[in-house]
């Protein structure tokens, strides 16, 4: 299949990309770059000894995007431009909105006008919003948010379940990711974050690597195990085969899927601390804090529905995401550079 990546160039695209190329598909980039670097793509070329077509360019550009569609003929596109910095949306909620909601209307609108039907969406296990209790099914009721970034998951589901409805020869699979990490095997593409990290395992790469004291842990009284919070944590290598088994069962299935992308196990932040120091032979200091607001104790999947319908399940474990995490931050100190 010729596949059309939006957001191509983030962290968990590239390896999609790479999972791809090596399933014998071929791949179209289209990224502006906001929040990712041509480099990342270089790399994804690196591995694969194959090239990839890439457009600079917004998805919320519609005369750029009809140029895209235009020059190419897609099979299936995967959606994974967007916003995705949960503070940042607190304070820009009309920035988040106007440009989530937009590159996916857009992008429905100019696939719907080349006849091209199949889409799977970046989606995640945000959109639960706070769990009665776990592990998460898709069939659960989501009672909502705790903030933009997250509403513009659950709005996108929303719209994307619509299109379905308005024609059912469309194929839409919503993929709701639980915690990525970890990096490629290869330690040349791995996760990127700008600044001072918001997620635990760049942070914690961060503190092994020296360049941040030590770690936060946000609250150590929540009704879990050790009082941390608990987290279904995925190799993003794992994830990335997801999008590729979902875009084979979009090629022979139509109606619209929410699937689970997580392993079926939580561990807590105190669980990852003891792992990455244990695997990598590095010291973690840290230091017990007040809990972040809009954080949840306990989330992880029921991944039972991906193994059923896409034959899909992770294999990699703890140890792995611990140890790619650490060799993509020490052959990288400083991600894909300026
Ligand atoms: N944590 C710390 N210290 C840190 C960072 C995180 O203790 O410096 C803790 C958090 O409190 C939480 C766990 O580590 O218990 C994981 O936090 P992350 O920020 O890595 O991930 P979240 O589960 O908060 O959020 C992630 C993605 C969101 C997505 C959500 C879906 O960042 O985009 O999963 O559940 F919406």
């Amino acid at each position: 299949m010729n596949i059309l990546l939006t957001g191509g160039a983030g962290f968990i695209a590239t390896h999609t990309c790479v999972e791809l190329l090596a399933a014998g598909h071929s791949a179209v980039i289209v990224d502006n770059f906001v929040n990712s670097k041509p480099e990342a793509l270089r790399r994804v070329e690196e591995i694969t000894g194959k090239k990839l077509v890439c457009y600079e360019a917004d998805v919320c550009d519609r005369a750029a995007m009809e140029r895209i569609f235009t020059e190419n003929r897609f099979d299936a596109v995967i959606h994974f431009a967007g916003l995705k910095a949960v503070g940042e949306s607190v304070a820009q909620p009309l920035r988040y909105y106007r440009n989530n909601l937009d590159a996916t209307l857009t992008l429905c609108e100019t696939m719907a006008a080349h006849g091209v039907k199949r889409l799977v969406f970046s989606s995640s296990a945000t959109v639960y919003g706070v769990p009665d209790e776990v592990p998460l099914r898709e069939d659960m009721f989501c009672k909502g948010c705790t903030n933009p970034y997250g509403w513009t998951k659950y709005m996108i589901e929303k719209i994307l379940q619509g299109v379905v409805t308005a024609d059912p020869s469309w194929t839409v699979v919503l993929l709701r990711y639980f915690n990525p990490i970890g990096a490629h095997e290869s330690g040349r593409i791995g996760e990127n974050p700008n600044g001072i990290p918001n997620n635990l395992m760049p942070y914690i790469t961060q503190v092994a690597a020296g360049k941040l004291d030590h770690l936060n842990v946000f609250g150590d009284d929540y009704d879990t195990p050790d009082g941390t919070g608990v987290r279904d944590y995925i190799h993003v290598t794992d994830l990335a085969r997801g999008h590729v088994d979902a875009c084979a069962y979009a090629a022979s299935h139509t109606g619209c899927e929410i699937i689970n992308l997580g392993t079926g196990t939580g561990y807590s932040v105190l669980d990852i601390v003891k792992a990455f120091e244990r695997v990598n032979g590095v010291k973690i200091p840290y230091v017990i804090g007040p809990r972040r607001p809009g954080d949840i104790a306990a989330c992880w999947a029921d991944p039972s529905k991906a193994r059923a319908l896409l034959g899909w399940e992770a294999k990699k474990t703890l140890d792995d995401m611990c140890r790619d995490a650490w060799r993509w931050q020490r052959m990288n100190p400083d991600g894909y550079g300026a």
